[in-house]
């Protein structure tokens, strides 16, 4: 398998997905480009159409041997957003999204929580120092997996059982990502949330993993609250969090919560990732379907999903600026109606891109 940063140019599969997915999409990918043009990336983008359309007409998702050509031949994949109201069982986003994110084995789910402008800050008193924390998500375990069934399905007697996998070298995986990351970002503490005060068998796994990685790097301070716990504290005192690492459900409700804090959903933005594999890069959002085509959905959460893609690519100059342009059109009141601007998708697309260019 080639490192994907060692591939020229560098190939990026790029699936906008559904409703404003495919809004957002087109904004990041015009940053993108204004990033190659500005910084000499050889970049080459290959859009891949799989919506719910496509779905609905010929019941196709995930093609079969994407997985075999995205190793094969691509340095990342980004994704816009999936989800469609006519397709009520998620069929075709669940293959996709989590077919990818399990078919590729990216069992990093990195989400920055950052805050690029107080005024966005719903929390009184907080300032840019005191959000700005990473979550690291486990995403190929947990609750996630499907495993489970139902019984006796549409009788009063029904019994649903829906099971968590939690595998000593997913765990211990994942909490080594998290130490690597703290230590190599000068990072000073990692937290774990967990339930283990409840989930007996498999948080007791974390507990234990927790406290032999952490053994490794002595340098960084670590740090234990239940979700319940963290949740408040989320709310409470940000600045306490430096790196946060926890399963794939926790991390998906408090990253969330962590949006909220920095501005939005419309702001969240993240990586899927296995070091040294192609990997996947996708807003937090979700496709927001009453926005979808009316210029409403806010695509700085998808540029900033961009940024994380050249940075894991090896082009850190360049995620710089993509960020540094962000922060700047955010500034600037540059933004859609959720951060009370008064522009359009595109619009802030363009003004992104402007400020790239210089
Ligand atoms: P959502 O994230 O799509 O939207 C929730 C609300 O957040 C929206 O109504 C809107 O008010 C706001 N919002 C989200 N993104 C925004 C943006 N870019 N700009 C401005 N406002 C924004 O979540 P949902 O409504 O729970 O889910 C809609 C569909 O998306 C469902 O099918 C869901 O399963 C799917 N979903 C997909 C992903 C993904 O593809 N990664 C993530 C979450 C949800
Ligand atoms: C996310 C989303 C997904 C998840 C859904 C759409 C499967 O909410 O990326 O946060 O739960 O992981
Ligand atoms: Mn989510």
């Amino acid at each position: 398998m080639t490192d994907p940063r060692h591939m020229s140019p560098q190939r990026i599969a790029v699936l906008p997905g559904d409703g404003i997915g495919k809004d957002v999409t087109r904004e990041a990918m015009k940053v993108l480009a204004a990033a190659a043009e500005t910084f000499g990336l050889e970049l080459v983008l290959d859009e891949l159409p799989w919506d719910a359309d496509r779905y609905l007409e010929t019941g196709e998702s995930l093609p079969e041997g994407a997985l075999d050509d995205f190793r094969r031949r691509y340095a990342a994949i980004f994704i816009g957003a999936y989800g469609d109201p006519r397709v009520p069982d998620m069929k075709h986003a669940a293959d996709i999204l989590l077919g990818i994110r399990f078919g590729l084995d990216l069992y990093i789910n990195l989400r920055p929580i950052k805050l690029f402008d107080e005024r966005h800050c719903p929390l009184k008193g907080k300032g840019l120092d005191d959000v700005d924390l990473v979550v690291f998500r486990e995403n190929t375990e947990g609750a996630y997996v499907g495993a489970g069934g139902v019984f006796k399905k549409g009788t009063a007697d029904e019994i649903a059982v829906q099971e968590e996998i939690h595998t000593r070298k997913g765990v211990e995986r994942i909490v080594r990502a998290a130490f690597d990351y703290a230590r190599s970002h000068r990072r000073r503490r990692v937290c774990m949330c967990d339930k283990s005060n409840v989930m007996r068998h498999a948080h007791d796994l974390w507990q234990r993993c927790f406290a032999e990685v952490a053994a490794e790097y002595p340098e960084i301070e670590t740090q234990h609250l239940y979700v319940d716990a963290l949740a408040m504290q989320l709310v409470k005192s940000p600045e306490r969090f430096d790196v946060v690492v926890t399963n794939n459900m926790f991390g998906d409700i408090l990253t969330d919560l962590g949006a909220a804090i920095q501005g939005g959903l419309g702001l969240a933005a993240s990586a899927n990732l296995h070091p040294g594999r192609v990997s996947m890069f996708e807003p937090v959002h979700g496709s927001a379907p009453k926005y979808a085509g009316t210029g409403r959905a806010n695509p700085m959460g998808a540029i900033l999903s961009a940024a994380l893609m050249l940075d894991f690519l090896g082009h850190g100059d360049a995620a710089a600026a993509i960020e540094a342009a962000v922060a700047a059109a955010m500034r600037a009141d540059r933004t859609t109606p959720d951060l009370g601007g008064g522009l359009s998708t595109g619009e802030v697309g363009d003004a992104v891109a402007a400020a790239v260019r210089g």
